[in-house]
């Protein structure tokens, strides 16, 4: 397995560019499945989650013809106009739970699907309660047999839905089971992230009516049947989110093009109060990091509220501020992973269910690592930036389901970085 090697005490300076978004291209590449035209997406990221779901959809019977995800157009066309097997297995789903998303467009096309429960993740239980809610509503038959869901239904029908959290997952499943059905669904409390909107924009250019998305109500008309669409992929706000923390860290000096700074507001507003220097664009985050971080406290939320997704980086750089913060999770119960890791490395985090309590220190040092998540594992590599000596991180593979060669990127910016090939 591969291991990554970092060594402490340079200040990145320089530009990056921004991949394309994992968790909007995962969702769209999916929707393919609602039309027998071909979809031809483009900004497609050069990550091992994307080769996974072209993997499933290949399984599926879905014409796959992939560009080089290397190069900046990262092309990718899929047609699903015969897809003899409506079974997402189960050793897919658990490398991957976002597979689960292919339920409700084969329900919504097909009328039946069996797709393997995702099960837990590092970060928490993980549930699909209420996407399986959400679909009976709309007339599915659902039963769990053997650790797959088997889906039926005739036509499923419109449905008022409400979702007791703005679970991402479930609000775009549901939109695209939604965009065949007979008659309007309203989903209720629905998750407001950029990538749900995406999705929405890449319906809506396949003949879907979807409207309202970005908000807490959206409401889909489902039509017969939808077209083929050409679309390009948003930003990884998430990625972009990474490198701009990077660049405080190290008390750099970068320009993270391609960073969408309104889908980043709370977390920008965040970094602000740190003491970090910000000059936006409408596609570009210039980021200056001046001297010690000033502690402070962020709580994560839905969108647009902190993200979950950014908590592990914020708190390597807490981890080294003037004072106290109090970092508060609560959207998954077990995403503090990393702090376990961040302490070997010299951090005085103390744990206390989902807050974590993060007293500066003035150095990290040198450490042998473990990435347990994809988050986790690259607040690691902003660690390892900043430690004193060489910091390994093993179990990089997590590393790479979300971040396009983040060691060429980060070395593209000074930094000391290199993968050994395990
Ligand atoms: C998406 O996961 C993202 N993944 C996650 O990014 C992200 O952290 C998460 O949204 C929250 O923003 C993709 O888009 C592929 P949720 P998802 O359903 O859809 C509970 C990354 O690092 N819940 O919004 O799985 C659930 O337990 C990944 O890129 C239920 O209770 O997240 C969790 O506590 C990690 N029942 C909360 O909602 C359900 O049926 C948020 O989950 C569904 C969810």
């Amino acid at each position: 397995m591969d291991k990554i090697l970092v060594r402490g005490g340079r200040r990145l300076r320089g530009e990056v560019a921004v991949s394309g978004a994992k968790n909007a291209a995962l969702p769209i590449l999916v929707s393919s499945l609602l039309t027998a035209e071909p979809c031809v997406c483009h900004g497609v990221p050069d990550l091992l989650d994307i080769y996974t779901v072209l993997k499933l959809l290949g399984g599926l019977g879905v014409r796959v013809k992939r560009g080089d995800l290397q190069a900046a157009s990262g092309e990718v066309t899929l047609q699903a106009d015969q897809v003899p097997h409506l079974e997402a297995p189960y050793d897919l789903v658990k490398t991957m739970r976002a597979s689960f998303l292919v339920l409700g467009p084969l329900l919504g096309r097909f009328g039946e699907a069996r797709v393997s429960t995702p099960g837990g993740c590092a970060i928490g239980a993980r549930p699909v309660n209420l996407h399986l809610k959400g679909l009976a509503e709309m007339g599915a038959e659902i039963d769990l047999i053997h650790g797959y869901v088997v889906a039926k239904a005739k036509r499923l029908r419109g449905a008022k839905i409400y979702l007791d959290f703005p679970s991402v997952g479930a609000t775009e499943n549901l939109m695209m089971a939604a965009a065949l059905a007979e008659g309007v669904t309203i989903i209720e409390d629905a998750a407001r992230e950029p990538e749900v909107e995406d999705l929405a924009a890449v319906l809506n250019k396949m003949g879907a009516w979807v409207e309202g998305a970005g908000t807490d109500i959206v409401k889909i008309e489902g039509v017969k049947e939808l077209h083929g669409v050409t679309h390009r992929i948003i930003p990884d706000r998430i990625e972009a989110g990474t490198y701009i923390v990077a660049a405080a860290l190290t008390g750099g000096e970068v320009e993270v093009k391609g960073a969408r700074p309104d889908h980043l507001d709370a977390f920008l507003l965040k970094l602000k109060e740190t003491g970090a220097m910000l000059s936006t664009d409408r596609d570009k985050v210039k980021v200056v990091g001046k001297g010690r971080p000033v502690s402070v406290d962020l709580t994560t939320l839905p969108y647009p509220g902190f993200p979950t997704d950014l908590q592990a980086q914020m708190m390597v750089l807490m981890a080294v501020s003037n004072g106290v913060s109090v970092i508060t999770e609560n959207i998954f119960e077990n995403r503090f992973m990393h702090a376990l890791e961040l302490n070997r490395m010299g951090a005085d985090i103390r744990l206390e269910g989902n807050r974590a309590i993060v007293k500066g220190v003035e150095r990290l040092s040198a450490a042998p690592v473990m990435a347990t998540d994809l988050r986790a594992s690259v607040s690691l590599v902003l660690a390892g930036l900043v430690a004193e000596g060489q910091t390994e991180i093993t179990r990089v593979y997590h590393l790479d389901r979300g971040y396009a060669h983040v060691e060429r990127k980060l070395s593209g910016l000074g930094a000391d970085i290199e993968r050994v090939r395990g």
